[in-house]
Parts: C-alpha cells; sequence; structure tokens
C-alpha cells in the first residue's frame, strides 16, 4: 500500500485543509463503485417521471446544491427543507438537517422513494429499471461480483455513497493560507474576517476549524432561531402528528409537513430542548450555495451573517456589535472558503462535468 499523501501546500491538492481519511479506502474496487455511482447519481430514469435524479438538486454548477429556498421533486412538489451542498459529506457524523441518518449509505435510498422527490413507488421499481439497462447489468456485476442478484439496493446505495465519497472539496485559499501556510492566499479583509471568525465574534465554536483541518461544523445540533416565528403558534400540534407516525414514515412526514420539518431535532430524539435545532452546516463553498440555512429563508450570505452575529450575541448574553466593516470583512473571509473543485464546476459553460469523480490513483493511505 503506498504512503498517505501528505497535507502539503502543492497546489490542487483536494484534501488540503481536510482530513487525509475519510471512512473510506480510495482503492481500485472504491473507484470503480464510485463510477458506477456517478452513473446513478445523473440518471434521471431512477424517478417516477423520468425527469429527476439526484443532480437535479444536488446541481454540480451550484456547489451541488439547487440555488431554491426550499427543494422542489417530481412534477413540481416543494419539500420543506433546503437543499445541502454534499461537497465533503463524507466527513460528516451524521445527515440531514436534523441527523436523521448516519450513514451516507442508509441516506442514499430515500430520496429515491420519497414521494416529493425521485418519487419511485418501491424499490421493485427501481432495480426494475435498473436492470433494463445491459449496461447497469454489466456494471453491476463487474463490480460487485457476477452473481445476478448484484443490482439489488444495498449495491446502489453502496455505490451512490462511494461516489459521494469522492466529492472532496479543500484546496481554498483560506486552506492554502492557513495549512499550506501561503501568506498571500487570502486578501487582507478575508484574514481580517478569520481572526473575527474564530476570535470575537465566536463562529468557530460551531463551524470549527482545528490546527490539522477544518471541517467548519461540530457536528451538532443548535438552534438559531431560524423559523422559529412560524413554529411558535402551532408547536404542539406539529409535536402530536410527530407521536402519532410510525418511524418508517417519518421521513416523508419531515419532507411534506413543513410545521413538521421545523421542529428539527426534536423529532429525532424527542427531546423538548431539541426542538428547533439544526445541525451545523459546513462553511466550505457557501458563497456558492444561496439561499440560507435549513429552510432556505435567508436569501444572501450577508444576511446570513447578520443573523448569526445577533443569536451569536443571544447565546453568549452578550450582544455581539459589529462594526459594517467587520461584517463584510467576515464576508470577505466566507468568500475564501470556495475550493477549485467546486467551483470549477459552477460556470454554466464548464463541462468538465467527468473532475466529479476524484482521481482513482489517489490513496488515501492508511
Ligand atoms: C428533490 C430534491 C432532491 C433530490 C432529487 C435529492 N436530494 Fe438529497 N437532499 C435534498 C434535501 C432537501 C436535503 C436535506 C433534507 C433534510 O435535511 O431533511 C438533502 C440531503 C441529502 C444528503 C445529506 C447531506 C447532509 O449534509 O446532510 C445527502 C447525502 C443527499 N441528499 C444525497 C442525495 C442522493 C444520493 C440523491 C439521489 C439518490 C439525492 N440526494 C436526491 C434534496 C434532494
Ligand atoms: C451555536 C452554534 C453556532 C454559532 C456560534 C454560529 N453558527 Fe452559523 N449556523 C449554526 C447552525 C445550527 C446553522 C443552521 C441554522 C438553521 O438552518 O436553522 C448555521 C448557519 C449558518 C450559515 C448558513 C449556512 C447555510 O449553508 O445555510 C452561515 C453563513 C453561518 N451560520 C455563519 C456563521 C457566522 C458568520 C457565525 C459567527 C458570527 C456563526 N455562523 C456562528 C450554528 C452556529
Amino acid at each position: 500500500m503506498s504512503a498517505a499523501p501528505a497535507l502539503s501546500g502543492a497546489p490542487n491538492d483536494r484534501y488540503l485543509g481536510l482530513p487525509t481519511q475519510p471512512h473510506f479506502e480510495m482503492d481500485a474496487a472504491h473507484s470503480s463503485r464510485a463510477a458506477l455511482g456517478k452513473r446513478l447519481f445523473f440518471d434521471k430514469h431512477l424517478s417516477g417521471n423520468g425527469e429527476i435524479s439526484c443532480a437535479t438538486c444536488h446541481a454540480p454548477t451550484r456547489a451541488l446544491s439547487d440555488g431554491r429556498s426550499l427543494a422542489v421533486g417530481i412534477n413540481g412538489k416543494r419539500g420543506t427543507r433546503n437543499t445541502p451542498t454534499l461537497w465533503d459529506s463524507a466527513y460528516m457524523s451524521s445527515f440531514f438537517w436534523d441527523g436523521r441518518s448516519v450513514a451516507l449509505t442508509n441516506q442514499a435510498i430515500n430520496p429515491l422513494l420519497n414521494p416529493r422527490e425521485q418519487g419511485l413507488r418501491n424499490t421493485g421499481q427501481l432495480l426494475d429499471s435498473i436492470r433494463r439497462s445491459p449496461a447497469y447489468r454489466s456494471a453491476f456485476s463487474t463490480t460487485f461480483g457476477g452473481a445476478s442478484d448484484s443490482i439489488s439496493v444495498r449495491n446502489v446505495t453502496r455505490a451512490l455513497a462511494a461516489y459521494e465519497e469522492t466529492l472532496v472539496a479543500g484546496d481554498s485559499p483560506f486552506d492554502r493560507y492557513l495549512y499550506g501556510h501561503e501568506t498571500h492566499a487570502m486578501s487582507a479583509a478575508a484574514i481580517r474576517g478569520f481572526e473575527l471568525f474564530r476570535g470575537r465574534a465566536g463562529c468557530s465554536s460551531c463551524h470549527t476549524i482545528n490546527s490539522r483541518y477544518a471541517l467548519f461544523t461540530d457536528g451538532e445540533f443548535h438552534d438559531e432561531g431560524v423559523g422559529f416565528g412560524l413554529l411558535a403558534t402551532k408547536l404542539a400540534m406539529a409535536a402530536v402528528r410527530v407521536a402519532h407516525t410510525p418511524a418508517g414514515e417519518l421521513d416523508q412526514l419531515i419532507t411534506s409537513d413543513s410545521m413538521v420539518a421545523a421542529l428539527g431535532r426534536f423529532v429525532q430524539t424527542k427531546d423538548p430542548h431539541d426542538i428547533g435545532k439544526f445541525r451545523t452546516p459546513t462553511l466550505r463553498n457557501v458563497a456558492l450555495t444561496a439561499p440560507y440555512m435549513h429552510d432556505g429563508s435567508i436569501s444572501t450570505l450577508l444576511q446570513a451573517i447578520d443573523f448569526e452575529i445577533y443569536y451569536q450575541g443571544l447565546h453568549s448574553k452578550r450582544p455581539l456589535i459589529l462594526t459594517p466593516n467587520e461584517r463584510s470583512d467576515i464576508l470577505a473571509f466566507l468568500d475564501e472558503l470556495t475550493s477549485p473543485a467546486a467551483s470549477n464546476l459552477s460556470s454554466p459553460s464548464n463541462t468538465q462535468r467527468s473532475q466529479l469523480v476524484g482521481s482513482s490513483s489517489r490513496r488515501t493511505g492508511t
């Protein structure tokens, strides 16, 4: 086995600023699964009306989000949550705004079967439509072994998860500045913004930055007050609906009932302290993923910063007063969190979709 690549300041190092070792070994078997997963990810046939793929909502041109407040799935059906980026999701310890899924593999089946997303009737319909394609039949059997049952739900989700695990995007100007020691990688305004972010403004207590890498999320759930006005009056009714819903149907309830969606982490834990709590989102590539927050209620990055400054003051019980210049410094800093891997795909004229799968020769070591 080859040695792990060092976290160096070399240009175009996708891992700069991220842990070198995610939860998987990037060997030939993984690359083969990822290539198959990529095909599934972009395949609109895997939907009830042949028009929606994962990439409809997780669009490469929008840093794997969709530019909408709330996701829109099959036949224009609107969901209840804002579509998060999938860049660097391999590093997350739970998935969805309320953390209701703990592994990429068990998450991947949800959108395919969700009646507001890809809208397939059941797993039978999914597997049939894959089996109809000779190209898929051969790809599944080469990737997962020759047996005719290689087209299974488990293997579909393994392939999708393997693809998602290749969506690694570090190497932003911030990473080159902090981890690559390139003192000129960020503008002076962004450097001031960075010092505020991890200093007086206290942002990095949740959007974490450590000495070796920065995920910009603590993986925890917090109440930032987003959507709370909506919730306050109808809270009890929504909590009752949750209590009466079998666990297997919660996913659909969350995507169809905006009150229930607004309860956040509570729906998973049933702990009243978790009402209105949402997982801290990563801020990597955040300049490309407007609108913001779990319900997409905030349209610009500067407004999101203002909102967070206000809530940071409430949390710390001491109002946080920042001058307009300081706020724009924080904005300049967040702008420097855009990775080349994510932004190269964001220009409409760009045709380098294939770059989405990381180089298969890359080894992430032991
Ligand atoms: C109709 C739009 C839509 C489609 C289609 C869709 N997603 Fe999503 N995706 C979302 C939304 C909205 C969320 C957040 C849902 C929530 O938090 O409740 C999400 C969340 C996720 C997450 C969790 C990310 C995180 O950081 O928590 C993953 C992973 C994901 N989707 C993968 C996929 C895959 C794989 C497919 C295709 C099989 C897919 N999505 C299809 C809208 C969509
Ligand atoms: C107590 C933890 C915590 C602190 C401190 C914090 N945030 Fe957040 N941040 C969150 C959570 C949780 C969300 C998502 C809230 C929601 O959607 O309901 C969020 C959302 C955001 C978003 C929107 C991201 C997106 O993709 O929608 C931005 C931008 C942001 N925070 C910036 C900041 C800045 C700047 C600071 C410092 C002034 C800060 N945050 C301090 C927890 C925190």
